[in-house]
């Protein structure tokens, strides 16, 4: 299975200090931060996008920004997103239907892509072509939205899934992932873990941080 990464969702952090607060996160041992766009029409929330990652991406130097793109047009963002600094740029299933042109089209603006499955959307949705053209796969624990949900047990199988077909991909979790949750998503093979709530709730990040790694790891 590929390595352990953590990539705290900054839908949980403090808005008004994004810069330190990513900072703070890769400080406490994140290798990738985790950035939710919403559009208000992917999904009911509005969130940031382009010119505030751009924002970031200047004030942290070599900032790996995990984009997760809750967006019902995930083509028109991928030059902004690239021109902003992004690093991985994931979009959901449900929302294009030519996955292949957009995966290259991410490529042509030298980010990595990732493609992402709603609680309602079987694990087949991603076909084998997509699936290696990809870099990521996302299995949403969550229906994307909002932060601070309960954990969906049911998505786990998915990934399971994915990674008995892929076992040398980047499989994400997203949603309700912590202490409490990241075991059954280790034992599927879940290699990189989103935690908003779970991270920035906590009195000490460093260690939730480095109990997730260490779940992935053994
Ligand atoms: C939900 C987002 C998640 C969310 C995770 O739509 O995609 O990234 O912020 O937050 P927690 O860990 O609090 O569920
Ligand atoms: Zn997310």
């Amino acid at each position: 299975m590929p390595r352990a990464i953590i990539s705290p969702s900054m839908l949980a952090s403090n808005f008004g200090q994004l810069s330190a607060e990513c900072k703070r996160m890769i400080k406490n041992g994140a290798e990738w931060l985790h950035m939710d766009v919403m559009d208000g029409h992917f999904v009911p929330n509005i969130t940031m996008g382009a010119p505030i990652l751009a924002c970031v991406s200047k004030d942290v130097p070599g900032i790996y920004m995990d984009c997760h793109m809750m967006v019902s047009e995930p083509s028109r963002w991928v030059k902004d997103i690239a021109d902003a600094g992004g690093a991985l740029y994931t979009f959901h299933i449900e929302a294009t239907s030519d996955p292949l042109s957009l995966i290259e089209l991410i490529h042509e603006h030298k980010m990595k892509a990732g493609v992402a499955i709603s609680p309602d959307t079987p694990s087949s949705a991603i076909t084998d072509d997509v699936a290696e053209l990809a870099d990521m796969l996302l299995v949403m624990t969550v229906y994307p939205g909002r932060g601070g949900q309960k954990f969906l047990e049911r998505c786990v199988p998915k990934v399971a899934e994915l990674r008995a077909r892929f076992p040398e991909k980047d499989i994400e979790v997203d949603g309700g992932v912590g202490p409490k949750t990241i075991d059954v998503c280790a034992e599927a093979g879940s290699n990189v873990i989103v935690a908003g709530t779970a991270i920035f709730g906590a009195p000490q990040p460093g260690e939730v941080i480095q109990l997730l790694k260490t779940a992935v790891n053994t």
